[in-house]
């Protein structure tokens, strides 16, 4: 089930953390799959073991929901530097005047920097639409994001749900000759490609350059679980050495295949929740909302310090 080389020890050791810190599966029916953490303040420095136990958690469920957290900006930055480094919000259309918020913070709301909802037909609105479509951060460059960090502000009264799928389940569930077929697949990736599926192409030139396509394994191995997973997400455009419509018709087959119901989970948000995923095992997407009510939700992101090209399959 290419589980063969997860480390019995190591899974050991992993339950008892996640076991000992009220890290429980949301939906009990898949209980690898998104946990519900409790008894944690994340507006407050943490302890070594709570640290330790946000990662065996995420090893463990890929997806950890945490209902409550009344973070701030500071607050949010400075508990997640506290799992690593971040990377900044350069993946972003946001000019430096326009930002309503520091290079720490993915600006993931319908907000100006004065507050004022942005215009239905505002590019910066358009290229955000972006995120209704099955990704992974920050595929596009070439160190791709390792954890997002998502925290509510501010949610609209219907819509905008965030939905997860597992690209590990997903790995899991091909067949024998696909598994065989996309180990050692290397696809380009570039938010060229994905705003271009939406339509939207309304690119500066210094846009194409920053965002020209880069290298990514279609297949990981995580390196401490030692599991397998997709790594697919829209910015995937090519398959190096395939022609065109043969990797783009593929990469729809298998995005069809990794989102079927069975592998996803759809967030419904509340105020102050903290959704934190590993975006080296799943892909998300946002659910439409009401574009004349507020959404404001705000991204903090770890680096993966490496290239997926650095994370063999084998
Ligand atoms: C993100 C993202 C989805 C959403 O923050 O990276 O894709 O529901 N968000 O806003
Ligand atoms: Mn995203």
């Amino acid at each position: 089930m290419g589980c063969d080389r997860v480390n019995p020890k190591f899974y050991r050791i992993l339950m008892e953390i996640v076991i000992s810190h009220n890290i429980n599966p949301i939906d009990p029916a898949r209980p690898t799959f998104i946990g519900e953490v409790s008894g944690i303040d994340l507006t407050r420095h943490l302890s070594d073991a709570e640290v330790a136990a946000v990662h065996a958690g995420m090893d463990r469920f890929g997806v950890l929901v945490f209902h409550d957290q009344h973070l701030d900006d500071e607050q949010q930055i400075a508990f997640s530097r506290q799992l690593g480094p971040l990377e900044e919000a350069t993946g972003d259309i946001m000019s430096e005047k326009d930002r309503r918020l520091s290079m720490e913070l993915n600006d993931i709301s319908n907000l100006d920097k004065h507050g004022e909802l942005l215009p239905r037909d505002d590019r910066r609105r358009l290229f955000g639409l972006g995120n209704l479509l099955w990704h992974s951060d920050s595929s596009f460059k070439d160190v791709p994001a390792k954890y997002s960090l998502l925290s509510a502000r501010k949610i609209p009264s219907t819509g905008g749900n965030t939905e997860f799928a597992d690209m590990r389940a997903a790995y899991d569930a091909l067949d024998d000759a696909t598994k065989a077929e996309v180990h050692d697949l290397i696809c380009s990736h570039s938010q060229i490609f994905s705003r271009g599926i939406l339509g939207f192409d309304d690119f500066t030139d210094a846009e194409r350059a920053k965002w020209a396509p880069v290298r990514q394994r279609l297949v990981r191995r995580h390196p401490n679980t030692g599991r397998l997973s997709l790594y697919l997400a829209s910015h995937a455009g090519g398959i190096e050495g395939w022609p065109m419509p043969e990797a783009r018709s593929f990469l729809r087959d298998l995005n069809e295949h990794a989102t079927q119901r069975q592998f996803v989970y759809a967030h419904v948000w509340r105020p102050w929740d903290l959704v934190m995923w590993d975006n080296r095992v799943t892909m998300h997407r946002a659910r439409r909302y009401d574009p004349k009510e507020v959404r404001d939700m705000r991204r903090t992101t770890l680096s993966n310090e490496v290239s997926s090209l650095e994370q063999w399959a084998n």
